[in-house]
């Protein structure tokens, strides 16, 4: 399972892709928004040095809400980068956009994914990536996780391309079930991603073997 960085704080992303281990990045308007990053080009200067930072590919969504323009909108922000992957949400006017850009050759990321339908439904419009939401499923008491797995599942059994990628991870174990379950990559906040470099044996054992080294060292 590959990991990309859920974000679009780009000192985040450059920490981050030291480490060698995020292969991509996936930003929506709210993380955006959260960076204080709007329109007037704001958005595609920051996708720009994300590119530049992480070499795979970077997730941008569209905020457009009917299919014309969603397509217009999409097909732009493709122009970008040839890594950019357009996200279009799970509604009609997003499938109907996702079936349109994709076979202009466009790869497409579907975005707000909440059941099997939905994913099934992208999947035949092209979609590269479908992300279910599995934080805010489990927010509103139901099992994200499952809803992973089952596509997982599904999408195995029928031969389906398109990848899934587990969405709105909030901790490490999400992680871990999330890889369990079969996804091909799992999109985290640099939160989740610091955390799952942790483990206190690790800094014990680390703290001892310094400790006894040093003893010898001295002699
Ligand atoms: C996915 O691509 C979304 O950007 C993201 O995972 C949403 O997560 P949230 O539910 O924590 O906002």
């Amino acid at each position: 399972m590959r990991i990309f960085l859920d974000t679009a704080n780009v000192d985040e992303i450059r920490q981050a892709a030291k480490l060698g281990v995020v292969s991509g990045v996936t930003t929506n308007p709210s993380l955006a928004a959260k960076e204080g990053i709007g329109t007037q080009g704001g958005y595609k200067k920051a996708v720009l040095e994300i590119a530049e930072i992480v070499d795979g590919p970077v997730s941008v969504e569209v905020v457009s809400l009917e299919p014309e323009a969603m397509i217009e909108e999409g097909w732009g922000i493709a122009q970008w980068h040839t890594n950019v992957v357009v996200k279009l949400p799970s509604t009609p006017a997003g499938f109907q956009a996702m079936a349109h850009l994709s076979k202009e050759g466009v790869k497409i990321n579907q975005t707000l994914c909440f059941s099997v339908n939905q994913a099934l439904l992208g999947a035949q419009a092209g979609a590269v990536y479908v992300s279910p939401f599995v934080g805010r499923l489990d927010d509103e008491g139901h099992d994200g996780m499952a809803l992973v797995a089952d596509i997982a599942e599904i999408f195995k059994k029928h031969g389906i391309s398109t990848q899934v990628l587990a969405a709105s991870i909030r901790h490490p174990l999400h992680c871990v079930m999330a890889a369990r379950a079969g996804a091909h990559v799992a999109t985290i906040p640099f939160k989740v991603l610091t955390q799952m470099t942790h483990h206190p044996l690790t800094d014990v054992g680390l703290a001892k073997f310094t400790q006894d080294w040093q003893k010898v060292s001295k002699k």
